[in-house]
């Protein structure tokens, strides 16, 4: 696979995590981290569940590989209830999503990923059926044509998506349930890093599994990933357990640096620096600059960034900051920083 295509597999937008399947949990209790939401949700499944009700609808928000799929899945694990799959760009026309929603049963768990991305006729049916567990459909043409409402088993909607800031009010407020994903602790990637050696059944303890964490950005695809990488390094250079020692040598072949940033991390943060003088400059201009698609920019590679301290998003905007500059280990020139800019101060 050469480099863009995994950097896109990264990014969530190439279809599943096929190897990743054995390691996703199945159960509330094997999802490690995000304790306020598992909390919210196990009471919300628990009172759905003894009343013999569905659900109320889901929204999920978060930066990619955090969760989001695998938290929907086992929501329709613990609610003992089926589990339908879509993601918005695959709804193409509305008889698309009617395929679905006419096939759903009593309580079924239907999901939708990327639903920022839905289509405004889809979007509009979806409305009816989230509220009224009813199907709007058009029989015939022109001023024969009539509607139809073709009414529905009341199911749950677990909307997902990475861009909250893009996703409607109305479909929003349709939504009962509204949890937004952080960052994994470092804490609570040794913990999944531990689980996953375990299913993996690979050896590594609790100080390797910290010292990977702290490369995995937050986010448990990562962490996986990086585990399986180390595992090849350990079977073919070590004695197959991962130490330290393999963790220090894997992530440098990997091109990871200590604060878990990739190459690509490292030419955006240059990028502004070497040809925007710092920043500010816009995120189009930017994507092009670094060869990267916005989504891609806007939805992996910033969220990092902006967490680690290194850029900034500003109105006029994404700027880098002095961390950034010391990381990197380059000097800011006089004039850079539009702090220091004598034009700025002149106006002042
Ligand atoms: N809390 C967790 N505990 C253990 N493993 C996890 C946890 N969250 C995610 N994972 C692992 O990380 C992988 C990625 O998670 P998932 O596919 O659910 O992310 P996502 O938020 O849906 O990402 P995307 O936005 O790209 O669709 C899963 O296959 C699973 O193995
Ligand atoms: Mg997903």
């Amino acid at each position: 696979m050469d480099e863009r295509a995994d950097s896109l597999v990264r990014a969530g937008s190439l279809p599943g995590d096929e190897r990743d399947r054995a390691l996703r949990p199945r159960l509330l209790s094997d999802f490690l981290g995000q304790e306020q939401i598992k909390s919210n949700l196990a009471v919300f499944i628990d009172a759905a569940r003894d009343r013999g009700e569905s659900l109320d609808h889901v929204f999920l928000i978060g930066p990619p590989g955090l969760g989001k799929t695998t938290l929907a899945q086992i929501t329709a694990n613990e609610l003992g209830v089926d589990f339908k799959v879509t993601s918005a760009p695959a709804l193409d026309k509305p008889k698309d999503l009617a395929g679905i929603l006419t096939t759903v049963t009593e309580r079924t768990v239907f999901f939708i990923d990327e639903i920022h991305r839905l289509k405004p006729a889809i979007e509009e049916m979806l409305y009816i059926a989230m509220e009224d567990y009813e199907l709007d459909w058009i029989i015939g043409q022109g001023p024969s044509a009539r509607t139809v409402r073709i009414p529905i088993p009341p199911f749950t909607l677990i909307g997902a998506t990475t861009r909250a800031g893009m996703v409607s009010s109305p479909l929003i407020s349709r939504f009962g349930i509204v949890q937004r994903f952080a960052y994994y602790a470092n804490e609570e990637l040794a913990s999944i890093i531990l689980r996953s050696a375990g299913i993996l059944g690979v050896e590594i303890g609790k100080p390797a599994a910290l010292a990977l964490a702290r490369c995995s950005r937050g986010t448990p695809r990562v962490a996986n990933r990086l585990l399986r990488r180390m595992r090849d390094y350990a079977q073919v250079l070590g004695d197959g357990s991962i130490d330290e020692r393999v963790i220090a040598d894997g992530l440098k072949s990997l091109d990871i640096d200590a604060l878990g940033l990739e190459k690509y991390d490292r030419e955006i943060l240059a990028s502004i620096i070497e040809n925007f003088g710092g920043g500010p400059v816009g995120a189009e201009t930017l994507a092009i600059s670094v060869g990267e698609a916005l989504d891609t920019l806007e939805d992996y590679y910033e969220p990092y960034l902006i967490q680690s301290g290194l850029l900034q998003r500003t109105p006029r905007g994404r700027m880098v900051t002095d961390r950034a500059y010391a990381h990197l280990g380059m000097e800011r020139k006089y004039g850079q920083d539009p702090r220091n800019d004598a034009n700025e101060r002149l106006l002042f």
